[in-house]
């Protein structure tokens, strides 16, 4: 008999932070909250717009799910503290750090031959920095439980890198290895997630269903050129659960096979 079961990929008892959940109405970082509660988790609604977090965590609460929300700046170690401290507070602990919150439409506006120094400060701020600082202040209080996981957002973008914002992800998967190495005799498991072009309102503003970047990636996609956050959160599930206890480290590509591009 085997000793595995779909209860290996429930989270009942675990406490997750995601942050960039709350930004925009339909976002990535709403789908993996939502799925996280789901699943059992008591969930931390963070985003820098707090507003937009407490109407995630509303959303959880009146589902009869668990979650608070949080207004945090994921580059400024204070407030991720403060976030910290929040988690703590409400739910006894951390499990489980969901690295979502990034720059994304506003850093793709200019190719990076034009991105000035003020641009690449800030692109690399909170989309590497962020990650790094939200992991550093959190591992303490996972490892304080005796373990946990991280999951960090990238993209099909980084794939090869072909923008500043691809840039940024590719070195967050370099932070994602790092991270791994070093907090693994923690029991900290270290993951990324690489999604696609993904509807979301964001992905949406960037690139339209008749954007020719759409119609090259649909061309060049063996399943799905494009599809919803809510096809990222199996994944998700996959990495923070017990069903992912052994992977550390790796990136899960989920776009319908576009990362094979040529
Ligand atoms: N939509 C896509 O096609 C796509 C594809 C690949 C990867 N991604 C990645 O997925 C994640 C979510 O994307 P989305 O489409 O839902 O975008 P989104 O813009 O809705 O989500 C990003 C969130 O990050 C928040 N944020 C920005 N700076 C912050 C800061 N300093 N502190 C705290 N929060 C901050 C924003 O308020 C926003 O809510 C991002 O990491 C993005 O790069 C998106």
């Amino acid at each position: 008999m085997s000793d595995f079961n779909n209860n290996a990929f429930r989270l009942d008892g675990k406490v997750a932070i995601v942050t960039g959940a709350g930004g925009r109405g339909n976002s990535i970082g709403r789908a993996y909250a939502v799925a996280l509660a789901n699943a059992g988790a008591s969930v931390v609604v963070a985003d820098l717009n707090g507003e937009g977090a407490q109407k995630v965590a509303d959303e959880i609460t009146g589902a009869g799910g668990k979650a608070v929300a949080v207004q945090v700046d994921i580059t400024d170690t204070a407030s991720v503290e403060a976030m910290a401290a929040k988690a703590k507070q409400a739910f006894g602990g951390v499990d489980i750090l969901v690295n979502n919150a990034a720059l994304m439409v506003e850093i793709t506006d200019k190719p990076l031959i034009q991105t000035d120094r003020a641009r690449f400060d800030k692109g690399i701020a909170v989309n590497v920095w962020g990650a790094i600082n939200c992991s550093q202040v959190i591992a303490p209080f996972m490892a304080e439980r005796g373990g946990g996981a991280i999951v960090n957002q990238v993209s099909a973008g980084a794939f090869p890198a072909q923008t500043f914002y691809g840039v940024t992800k590719i070195a967050l998967l370099g932070a994602t290895t790092a991270l791994a190495t070093e907090l693994g005799p923690q029991g900290i498991r270290v993951n990324a997630i690489g999604p696609g072009m993904t509807k979301t309102d964001a992905g949406l503003a960037l690139t339209p269903d008749d954007s020719p970047l759409v119609q090259y990636v649909e061309a060049r996609t063996p399943i799905q050129g494009r599809d919803t956050p809510d096809a990222l959160c199996g994944a998700l599930l996959l990495l923070v659960s017990e069903a992912g206890r052994w992977m550390t480290g790796q990136v899960l590509n989920v776009d319908g096979g576009w990362v094979m591009r040529n």
